[in-house]
């Protein structure tokens, strides 16, 4: 699989590429920026992550990987540059020869194709594991698809507790359950609408160390699963494992990107090595 830089391009791809499955889930960033007031924290990204490509994005706090993600599904605005998944802008369409924003319905009918699993799960306190894993496709329907009839919502949504082991948990509150369930449940429901692509933002940071890995092991099976996955976390062993593009960012930039070998064991930035040595283990690069 192609990892590579592309050149960017200067002007915005033109709507709708092919439909074919083996292109679903491309995701090209090209010169994106942003600022919040006068701070840019993003600097002009460019990234490509293949169809079903699993991207890892790792760097300090504060170098731009949450809002970047935030980029991806549109809840933030990109001040320049833009996003296409599968050739077709997110947000924006071309009108003449300028770039419109969508509108909100349009925005959140894209959004259906882009799954996001959060820091804290976000689940609804009030609403079962299956009740929030069916929320979703029941409210908003797939795009594309039919809305599901309850009885299918139900169905589909044990399917995916199954997926992510716990469908014997279906009719617990998120109260009754751990944090790593409760991850798994957030993940479950972000498959739900049948997303394109799944961005991750430290999944397993708010987690008690013994939960990480029931969490991390979901993550490694969506991995072969063909789905894009653009994964932020701290886990370096997870990422080593499981990416095949390493992403380092520090103060709104790509400083370097490539295969886990290339970013973990041969840096070529100063700035890459000196994060690493930081927080990886001498033993972690044998
Ligand atoms: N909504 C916001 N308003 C103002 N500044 C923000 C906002 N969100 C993030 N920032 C700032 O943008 C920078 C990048 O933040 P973030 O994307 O969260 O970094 P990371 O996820 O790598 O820790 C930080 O300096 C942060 O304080
Ligand atoms: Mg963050």
């Amino acid at each position: 699989m192609s990892t590579a830089l592309r050149p960017a391009a200067q002007t915005p791809p033109a709507a709708a590429a092919t439909d074919a499955e083996s292109t679903r889930g491309l995701v090209e960033i090209t010169k994106v920026r942003k600022f919040f007031g006068a701070a840019e924290v993003l600097k002009g990204i460019t990234l490509t992550v293949e169809p079903g490509g699993v991207a890892v994005i790792v760097g300090p706090s504060g170098s731009g990987k949450s809002t970047l993600l935030r980029t991806i599904n549109h809840l933030e605005k990109v001040d320049a540059g833009f996003i296409a998944i599968d050739g077709t802008l997110v947000g924006y369409e071309v009108r003449g020869r300028r770039l419109h924003e969508l509108r909100e319905k349009e925005i959140l009918k894209q959004r259906t194709e882009i799954g996001m699993v959060f820091q804290n799960f976000n689940l609804f306190p009030h609403l079962t594991a299956l009740e929030n894993v069916t929320e979703a496709p029941i409210v908003a329907p797939r795009a594309g698809k039919p809305r599901l009839s309850k009885a299918e919502a139900r169905e589909r949504g044990l399917e995916l507790l199954d997926r992510v082991g716990l469908k014997d948990r279906a009719g617990a509150y998120p109260r009754q359950l751990s944090g790593g369930q409760q991850q798994r449940v957030a993940i479950a429901r972000a498959l739900a609408l049948d997303p394109k692509i799944l961005l991750f933002d430290e999944p397993t940071s708010a987690l008690d160390p013994e939960l990480v890995n029931e969490v991390l092991d979901v993550i490694r099976e969506l991995a072969k699963s063909g789905t894009t996955l653009i994964i932020v976390t701290h886990e370096m062993g997870f990422a080593r494992d499981v990416a095949d593009t390493v992403v380092f960012m520090d103060q709104g930039q790509i400083i370097e990107q490539g295969t886990p070998r290339e970013i973990f064991t041969n840096p070529r930035e100063e700035r890459t090595r000196s994060f690493f040595s930081k927080v990886i283990e001498p033993a972690f690069n044998i």
